[in-house]
């Protein structure tokens, strides 16, 4: 969304805390809601606040009440009420990334709800690979949202999940995401959709909270050398648009049944996603049936006319984005501009009346024309079912969940608490706050910092080593001196908002800094075990630390949350046996010294030198990889059941039976219900218990620039030290193994695929 102020942001957590330890006691704020019979019995007459009318008679009675003015102002995000009916005010802007977040103006912390609940940014998050526990974080921040609204401190439309996928790790928005891969990042967002929405009264017309699934697409560049999101045109083919950009928003909109898309800044091939009737009306309500209104990223039809120059007026603008499906305008544009597009004849009060419906049949699904919230549904949650034990200790177990552990030489992790006399704890994140959270971050109900949590456990000594995590002049002598005497060491580096994050990109994506050089000089003079963890949204170039023998482990930690230093700490000591794999590649810095930030190619193209992008493309040296992440145990697998052939039958007339075919269309009948299992027996060959994810990838056919490999299937098991368990995959051959052809139609390649389970491979033919 916009840019964010983070002085402003600051501050306004400085006074949070302020007010949260000064203690005032604020008059409780109500929420904002229409049809207040008890108020104004005159409402009663209308029959847009009458319940037992359905959504659309209630819908079209208000819209047939309003004057064009009026409708006008229910087109931009800083809705104006119509007081003559009862509405008051709505700000339709809050923010849910990871908790609720003051990121949107629809939401202030103050009392009685100074805080909420802050889970681990996305990206880490995504690295649990536990598609339930995607689901359980939204419901747990969805109560928290509405104990907020009740409390006047916030809306009921909330602009998350952020399910672009990670390119590049250049983004300074990657860590809001669920990372590269298409399959997980559709499971996510639908996953986190539904969490927010879902009233537990199985109402599917009622929503919770309203999600929404952004920022449709091909959105993942903000600010690189100079190139700004406003007014970056995304150069995209159709196969890369149909099989990496699209899948996570057609699964968020079929599975998530979001209350509302949001087209981004940028243009694809040419044409602003705002201003895309094909992209909006012909795909996110015609084939993708969105159910709810498509929300305008800040302000961008305001860059649509001032930075990308697409229309000669702004009028022009306001319709061409209203046209093409827009609903709602963040930002003021609309309010604007929408009359004189009107006067002009370029816009038609039909198409504002469709997105006001659209509009107000959100906020009715809401309860916000029910009246008195109190007397609904949710209407008693307030400050106690906010930052609960439970939610708290939730945002505690996802940390633990996904940390990923990198190295461990010699299972030098986890460390003994008895044999630790003296831990020396360095580094600039090492006794991190704020910095836990990443952005789109809220006022925490407290913080958990590492260094805090590994002095729980044993005595230790810390020098930061760096003043921040820009690390001009690294104070090496001082952090040296601590790692030559004591038994083991953690040093905590990374990155923080100041590196990455919206508006930020990196432009190198080793350690910022000094760090590196404080990491392998303070190493050289260990005794005991050295630790290194990474504290960052995006990967980094740790290459000199992993082969480096001095560094013993390797924790990648992402930006944890407030919880974040008890679950490193829980790893560090075994508490906790990490589980936790990378949903993204990490690249060398000479791919970012190679690669344009700009080039939205996946597949790489040999004749100019360039790489491709993600495990499933790029085929060049990698630091880490996709699916990366060690346990304390090791766990071993066995195929039980996996066909080697799979015969699709072909209806009489198809082109295939009479020439040779490396592919067939998914669409015919035969193919509908063609699918294989494949199970396999996982056992826990170590000494611990812990949980264990099984990456099922299939490496297509190579026709039609197939992916080298791709993932089609994941689940998650816990076992204690030598139980067994069994992991059933169903395949569907038609869908999962599918791959997108040159012109963007999905294909079901002929010939032998390659089936990967760690390192068990088994070959699966598929023939007609
Ligand atoms: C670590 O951070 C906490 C929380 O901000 C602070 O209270 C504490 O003084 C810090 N510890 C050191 C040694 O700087
Ligand atoms: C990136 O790395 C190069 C080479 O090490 C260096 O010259 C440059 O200053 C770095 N740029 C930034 C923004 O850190
Ligand atoms: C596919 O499934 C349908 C419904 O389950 C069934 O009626 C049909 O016989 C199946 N077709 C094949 C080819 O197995
Ligand atoms: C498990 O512990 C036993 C006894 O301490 C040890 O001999 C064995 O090597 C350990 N196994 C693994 C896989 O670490
Ligand atoms: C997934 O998360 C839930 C909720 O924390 C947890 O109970 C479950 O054990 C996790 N699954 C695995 C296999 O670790």
């Amino acid at each position: 969304m916009a840019p964010l102020k983070h002085s402003l942001l600051i501050c306004l957590t400085v006074l949070c805390i302020i007010l949260l330890h000064s203690g005032p006691v604020f008059a409780q704020q109500k929420p904002v809601f229409a049809c207040d019979v008890t108020d104004n019995p005159g409402l009663k007459n209308f029959r847009f606040c009458d319940l037992s009318l359905g959504l659309k008679t209630r819908v079209d009675d208000l819209v047939s009440r309003l004057t064009l003015q009026e409708k006008i102002g229910w087109l931009v995000s800083g809705s104006e009420g119509v007081s003559r009916l009862g509405i008051p005010d709505y700000q339709w802007w809050s923010e849910a990334l990871h908790g609720v977040s003051y990121g949107g103006p629809g939401t202030k912390f103050s009392s009685p709800i100074p805080a909420a609940t802050i889970f681990p940014q996305v990206i880490l998050t995504a690295s649990t690979f536990n598609d339930s526990l995607f689901e359980t974080i939204a419901k747990v921040v969805s109560t928290e949202a509405r104990a907020m609204y009740n409390a006047g401190l916030a809306g009921l439309t909330f602009f998350s999940p952020n399910i672009n996928i990670f390119r590049d790790p250049r983004w300074g928005r990657g860590q809001e995401t669920p990372g590269e891969d298409p399959l997980l990042s559709s499971n996510y967002g639908a996953a986190y959709v539904r969490g927010l929405q879902r009233t537990d009264d199985g109402d599917e017309e009622r929503l919770k909270v309203a999600g929404c699934c952004k920022h449709y697409i091909a959105y993942d560049l903000d600010n690189w050398k100079g190139i700004q999101r406003y007014s970056f045109n995304a150069v995209v083919t159709q196969q890369d648009l149909e099989d990496t950009y699209m899948p996570p928003f057609k699964s968020c909109v079929l599975y998530g049944d979001p209350a509302s898309v949001m087209c981004s800044y940028n243009q694809v091939n040419g044409k602003p996603t705002c201003g895309n009737p094909e992209l909006l009306v012909g795909v996110v309500r015609g084939q993708w049936k969105l159910n709810g209104y498509i929300v305008s990223d800040f302000d961008s039809l305001n860059e649509m006319f001032n930075s990308q120059h697409y229309t000669k007026t702004p009028e022009e603008t306001a319709a061409l984005a209203m046209n093409s499906g827009v609903d709602l305008n963040c930002g003021s544009f609309l309010r604007n501009h929408a009359q004189a597009a009107v006067d002009r004849g370029l816009l038609s009060v039909t198409a504002i009346d469709r997105a006001v419906s659209n509009n107000f049949a959100t906020l009715m699904r809401l309860g916000f024309f029910d009246g008195d919230p109190s007397k609904q549904l949710y209407g008693n949650l307030g400050p106690e079912d906010v930052c609960t034990p439970g939610n708290q200790e939730l945002a505690l177990e996802v940390a633990r969940q996904g940390i990923v552990l990198l190295k461990n030489t010699d299972s030098s992790l986890p460390l003994s608490p008895q044999a630790i006399k003296s831990l020396a704890v360095i580094g600039p994140n090492a006794n991190a706050t704020h910095t836990m959270l990443g952005d789109y971050e809220g006022v925490p109900c407290k913080y958990t910092t590492p260094l805090q949590s590994l002095t729980a456990s044993v005595p230790t000594v810390y020098q930061p080593g760096c003043e921040d995590v820009l690390c001009g002049s690294a104070q090496v002598e001082d952090a040296k001196k601590i790692a030559s005497t004591a038994d083991a060491v953690v040093i905590i580096v990374g990155s923080d908002l100041s590196i990455e994050t919206e508006t930020v990109d990196r432009v190198n994506i080793t350690l910022p800094g000094q760090q590196q050089t404080l990491v392998t000089e303070v190493a050289e003079v260990s005794k005991g075990p050295v630790i290194l963890v990474i504290m960052s949204g995006g990967s980094m170039d740790v290459q000199f630390a992993k082969y480096n023998p001095k560094i013993t482990s390797i924790l990648w930690v992402g930006f944890p949350g407030e919880a974040g230093g008890a679950a490193i700490a829980d790893v560090i000591f075994g508490q906790y046996n990490p589980s936790g794999r990378l949903t993204m590649t990490w690249y060398p810095q000479s791919y970012v010294e190679k690669v344009e930030m700009t080039d939205m190619n996946m597949r790489p193209d040999p004749a100019r030198g360039y790489p491709g992008r993600t495990y499933r493309f790029y085929n060049g040296p990698t630091v880490f990889n996709f699916g990366d992440g060690l346990s304390y145990s090791q766990f071993n697998h066995q195929l039980v059941t996996a066909p080697t052939l799979v015969s699709i039958p072909l209806e009489e007339g198809h082109v295939c039976q009479s020439s040779t075919c490396r592919s067939i269309n998914p669409v015919e009948q035969s193919c509908k219900n063609a699918s294989i299992d494949v199970h396999l027996r996982v056992k826990n060959v170590g000494n611990y218990s812990g949980s264990h994810t099984v990456l099922l990838f299939s490496s297509p056919p190579q026709v039609h620039n197939a992916p080298r490999k791709h993932l089609i299937g994941y689940q998650k098991l816990h076992l204690t030290p030598q139980a067994e368990g069994l992991v059933r995959f169903n395949i569907d051959v038609c869908k999962h193994l599918s791959i997108v052809d040159e012109n963007g139609n999905q294909k079901v390649a002929l010939g032998e695929y390659i089936l990967h389970i760690g390192s068990l491979m088994h070959s699966l033919h598929v023939v007609i």
